[in-house]
């Protein structure tokens, strides 16, 4: 029997719906909020209205560009948690309708678990390598920085976290103390390319076994810049590619200490990446150069699958719905979720 899925993702600022046919994707489609720009965050209200305004045209133009018809679907899948109450609200309540509707099985997905299992997402036109279990997964996002061993497809252990900021966190508060648009992270990529990695040095934290700290560097980061503004005041602006450049190669140098560490612990050398930082070109170039010494195997998604995107829900729903494993219509969605 084929299967097929419409996943939903509205935890935090990008409405998006993703059709996937026993495992191969259909059609993916995101609609994003540029009305944080001005914000330097994302402001949850006014996500939440932006969901309201998007989760049909989004839902509809991901079945038109699959090519099915909504009849076609045998199971509806969404977000659960974690994110922001007011976004997840909207999402869940569009497929708890959507499943009543059409009397097919409601599916919810947990948002870091369906991160790590976009690796498992196939395409007609596309061979895309999979991680064997078990892997390690650096999670690197906005909200979180995990790395977690993936024994199975709903059997992770966490084995290292952030004990404060998320790496995605330490890109865009560096970028709002530049000055740049919300969110930073793309931008800081992107200038530096152009910038000397080796220009500034920045505090690293020293923190114990697999966890992670990234504010005592944003706070080197932030007085440094304070001391070199008060001499010159275009210093941000003049150096602006080797202040990127800098900050970007510290925050790499924190996550890929801490993945050899994991792999020395663990004996496992199948490493994935996963989440918005995992788009950073930097990150995915010296992971790469990595596995050639180390002699890893790497799993980097594609850039469209990096970020928020409903194909990801789509695929853990796709498993689950082979497990049987479905929600009933009084589920409510949730801020804060573990594995
Ligand atoms: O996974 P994601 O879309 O949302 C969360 O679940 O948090 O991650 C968003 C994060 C933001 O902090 C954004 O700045 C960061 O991913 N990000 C990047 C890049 N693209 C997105 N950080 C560094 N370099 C990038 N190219
Ligand atoms: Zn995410």
């Amino acid at each position: 029997m084929s299967v097929t899925i419409l996943g939903i993702e509205s935890s935090c600022d990008e409405t998006a719906a993703a059709i996937l046919r026993d495992g191969f994707l259909l059609s993916s489609t995101i609609a994003s909020q540029d009305v944080h720009k001005a914000y330097g965050g994302v402001v949850p209200e006014l996500a939440s209205r932006a969901h309201q305004q998007n989760i049909i045209p989004v839902v509809a133009e991901a079945i038109k560009k699959a090519g099915i018809e909504k009849e076609n679907i045998d199971g509806v899948a969404f977000t659960r948690g974690p994110g922001l109450m007011g976004a997840l609200l909207v999402g869940t309540s569009f497929a708890k309708g959507f499943a009543l509707a059409r009397n097919i099985p409601l599916i919810e997905v947990n948002h870091l678990q369906a991160h790590i299992l976009v690796h498992f997402i196939k395409e007609n036109d596309k061979e895309f390598p999979q991680p064997r279990f078990p892997f390690l997964c650096l999670l690197v996002s906005g909200g979180h920085t995990q790395l977690v061993v993936v024994y199975d497809y709903f059997n992770m252990h966490i084995i290292g976290r952030t004990i404060d900021d998320a790496a995605g966190e330490a890109f865009d508060k560096a970028a709002k103390i530049m000055g740049f648009e919300y969110p930073g992270g793309p931008l800081i990529d992107k200038y530096a390319k152009e910038g000397n990695p080796k220009a500034f040095i920045f505090n690293k934290p020293r923190i114990a076994k697999l966890d992670f700290s990234f504010s005592g560097l944003k706070t080197s980061f932030l007085y440094f810049l304070r001391d070199q503004l008060v001499n010159d005041p275009k210093f941000i602006e003049t150096h602006r590619n080797d202040l990127c450049a800098s900050l970007q190669q510290a925050i790499i140098e924190i996550l890929i200490d801490k993945i050899k560490r994991a792999v020395d612990e663990t004996g496992i050398k199948e490493i994935a990446l996963a989440g918005g930082v995992s788009a950073n070109s930097g990150l995915r170039e010296a992971l790469r150069k990595e596995a050639i010494v180390k002699g890893w195997n790497v799993y980097i998604p594609e850039f469209r699958f990096t970020t928020d995107n409903a194909a990801m829900i789509a695929i853990t729903g796709y498993y689950k719905f082979l497990k049987g494993e479905f929600a009933d219509q009084g589920i409510t969605p949730l801020a804060r979720m573990d594995f």
